[in-house]
């Protein structure tokens, strides 16, 4: 069936697969229409139906208190036509991909399941096919029986790769949660679709670089240090990384940061921050390499980056309550522009 947005800047139209939601169905055209969290809770995807049956999916989706439902307003990745349909999105600037993957589905194997601390796990993906993405970006898996799809940033980077690598943070109660931690997943095949996100880092931007995650909010930013180190990035140019956890117990991934910081000698600092345990030394005890701070992440980072924000990019995720409030920082203090303010919240 065909969809046509109608934008600020033009209409586009685009094919839909029957069930397929209407924004995977424009982004895997190759279409920027608004988007962020691809999963129902940020309200970015909102639009307003012209013509055409549209029918949501997830009537209690948290994007949806961003829409005037009563005037037809529904978010694009929770709604399904019925048949052609036109819709109105409130955006100026939708228009052909450039500079990017084009988003599209693959089949992916689920492998290679650690155990990192009580309630953080991580695991390989094997795809059907290789993948382009930028560090920073994310997919989405869509698991037999689980109602709703959910978003994870890629942890690992290659130019192009039919491996995947994610953490995941364990969430009391969640669906997606409850079926990794609860069952032996491995061999699993999961629908993916992706890439997605601008929360991305591009070497040719020639910035200075500080990164505030909480914690599995630091997954995209592996990533982006990950490309970062490969390219000697850190060779003239500096990096800050905090990553915030509760306790030295919470903490992970300190080997990966550890090779990152020694391979960055002094332009590359990563900061642990603990927000419930006093720190008992300036380094972390098993990680030398990595400082300690005592505080709540974005706190620690606002202390920390006084004086250091020349030509400075941001990148920030996590929960979202954090994320704001480091976006807070980085813009008052740091007097960073938007655009050089990258985040993800992880809602
Ligand atoms: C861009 C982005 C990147 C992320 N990256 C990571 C990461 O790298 N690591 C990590 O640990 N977490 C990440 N998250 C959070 C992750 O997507 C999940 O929200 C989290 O893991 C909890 O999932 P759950 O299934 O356990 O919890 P649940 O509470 O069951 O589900 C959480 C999410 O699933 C979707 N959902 C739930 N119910 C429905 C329904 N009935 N219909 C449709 N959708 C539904 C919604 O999006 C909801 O917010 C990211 C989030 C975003 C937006
Ligand atoms: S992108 Fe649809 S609600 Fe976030």
């Amino acid at each position: 069936m065909k969809i046509t947005v109608q934008t600020n800047s033009g209409a586009h139209a685009f094919d839909c697969e029957p069930g397929e939601n209407l924004l995977y169905a424009g982004l895997r055209h190759g279409l920027t229409l608004p988007h962020d969290c691809a999963t129902g809770t940020c309200g970015t995807c909102r639009g307003r139906v012209v013509e055409g049956d549209v029918r949501l999916l997830w009537d209690e989706a948290p994007g949806l208190k961003f829409c005037k439902q009563e005037k037809g307003d529904v978010i694009m990745c929770q709604a399904v036509a019925s048949d052609d349909c036109v819709l109105r999105v409130p955006s100026n600037t939708v228009g052909v991909l450039e500079g990017f993957t084009v988003p599209s589905y693959r089949r992916g194997t689920i492998g290679n399941v650690r155990m990192l601390t009580h309630d953080v796990i991580d695991f390989d993906m094997t795809l059907d096919a290789p993948l382009r993405f930028a560090a920073g970006q994310f997919v989405v898996f869509e698991i037999p029986g689980l109602i709703g799809r959910r978003a994870y940033s890629m942890v690992n980077y290659s130019e192009e790769t039919e491996t995947l690598s994610f953490v995941v943070k364990r969430k009391p109660d969640g669906g997606f949660s409850d079926w990794l931690f609860d069952s032996n997943v491995s061999g699993a095949a999961i629908k993916v679709f992706g890439p997605l996100g601008r929360a991305t880092f591009h070497p040719e931007e020639d910035k200075n670089v500080v990164c505030i995650g909480g914690g599995s909010g630091i997954a995209g930013m592996m990533s982006i240090v990950a490309r970062a180190s490969r390219e000697r990035y850190f060779d003239d140019h500096k990096g800050y990384v905090f990553f915030g956890v509760r306790s030295l117990a919470d903490c992970f991934y300190l080997e990966r940061f550890s090779e990152a910081v020694l391979q960055g000698g002094s332009n590359l600092e990563v900061t642990v921050a603990l927000s419930d345990e006093p720190i008992p030394h300036a380094t972390h005890p098993d990680a030398p390499a990595l400082k300690l701070a005592e505080g709540v992440v974005h706190e620690v980072a606002s202390r920390s980056m006084a004086g250091h924000y020349d030509n400075m990019v941001g990148y920030v995720a996590g929960p979202e309550p954090m994320v704001d409030a480091a976006r807070r920082v980085l813009a008052r203090e740091g007097q960073i522009a938007s655009a050089d303010i990258r985040y993800d919240k992880f809602s």
